[in-house]
């Protein structure tokens, strides 16, 4: 079992995300279920979260496991999953465990990191944990595919960057609380490529009552050339690099690096 995961400091973070219009809108979700098709399955999603990509792929009919270290996203996730059909239902499973060192007894065909989980490990053991870890659980010619932000060293220290902005407008929940959220930088550590970010949600409650409520996350940041050799030295084969979603070719001004690994030839 996992330790505690920072994301259950806050009991209604699994609604929060999937309240937040920026998560909703993210355009990932055909990429990752066109890969996992792709693939034939089965897919290991890690870091699965309430399900923002998991459910779409067993929709499309690819058996997928997502991990996840949260206990209230995975909880999120299970009642979502609960509400499909039978079918869709029989083709997800959910563990949770930390996706820095797992062992799962079995290989998939595809093993992804949507979204940035990749970038809650902030140490280099933990990275190269993960990826051993996902090596061991690739099938023949398996592949691994993860995104991480393109960090634009220019703005790496921007001070601008620690004042709240609004990122995400108002939405209701199921219960009829209203939220909002802003996100700032609270902490640059460069020496270390980690950003504390802080997200604030104000909610307003059905009786007019408001609250915020304030929560950090720290976020480690690597360059392209880190990342090749983590996947080297850990045995993969860099096959594509992607700077979007829709496949561009990873340049100056892309908003991702998204790699997609092989095992390494022997
Ligand atoms: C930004 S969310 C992404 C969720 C989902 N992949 C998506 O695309 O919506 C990051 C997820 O990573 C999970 N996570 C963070 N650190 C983890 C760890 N060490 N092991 C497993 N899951 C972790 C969090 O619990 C959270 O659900």
């Amino acid at each position: 079992m996992p330790a505690e995961s920072h994301y259950d400091a806050i009991t209604s973070i699994a609604e929060f995300y999937d309240a937040t219009l920026v998560y909703q809108e993210r355009k990932d979700i055909e990429f990752y279920v066109a890969e996992a098709r792709a693939s034939g399955g089965p897919v290991l999603e890690l870091g699965c979260g309430t399900g923002r990509v998991l459910l779409p792929t067993a929709r499309a009919g690819i058996q997928i496991t997502g991990l996840d270290a949260s206990a209230n996203m995975l909880a999120r996730c299970r009642a979502k999953l609960d509400a499909e059909p039978e079918p869709v239902r029989a083709r997800a499973s959910l563990v949770r465990g930390d996706l820095a060192a797992f062992d799962l007894g079995r290989q998939f065909a595809l093993i992804t990191i949507p979204f940035r989980p990749f970038q809650h490990l902030l140490t280099v053991e933990q990275q190269l944990g993960c990826l051993r870890s996902a090596r061991r659980h690739l099938a023949p010619r398996g592949r691994l595919i993860f995104d991480v932000f393109h960090v634009d060293p220019s703005s790496v220290y921007e001070k601008a960057w620690m004042e709240e902005k609004e990122d995400a407008p108002a939405s209701r929940l199921a219960d009829g609380r209203v939220v909002r959220r802003t996100v700032r930088i609270a902490a640059f550590h460069r020496a270390a490529q980690i950003n504390d970010v802080e997200f604030c949600w104000y909610v307003t409650h059905t009786n007019g009552r408001r609250e915020e409520i304030r929560w950090r996350t720290a976020l480690r940041y690597a360059y392209r050339f880190e990342l090749e050799h983590l996947l080297a030295r850990t045995g993969y084969a860099v096959v594509a690099l992607y700077g979007d979603v829709n496949r561009a070719p990873y340049s100056d001004d892309s908003p991702d690096m998204i790699f997609v690994a092989e095992a390494a030839a022997a």
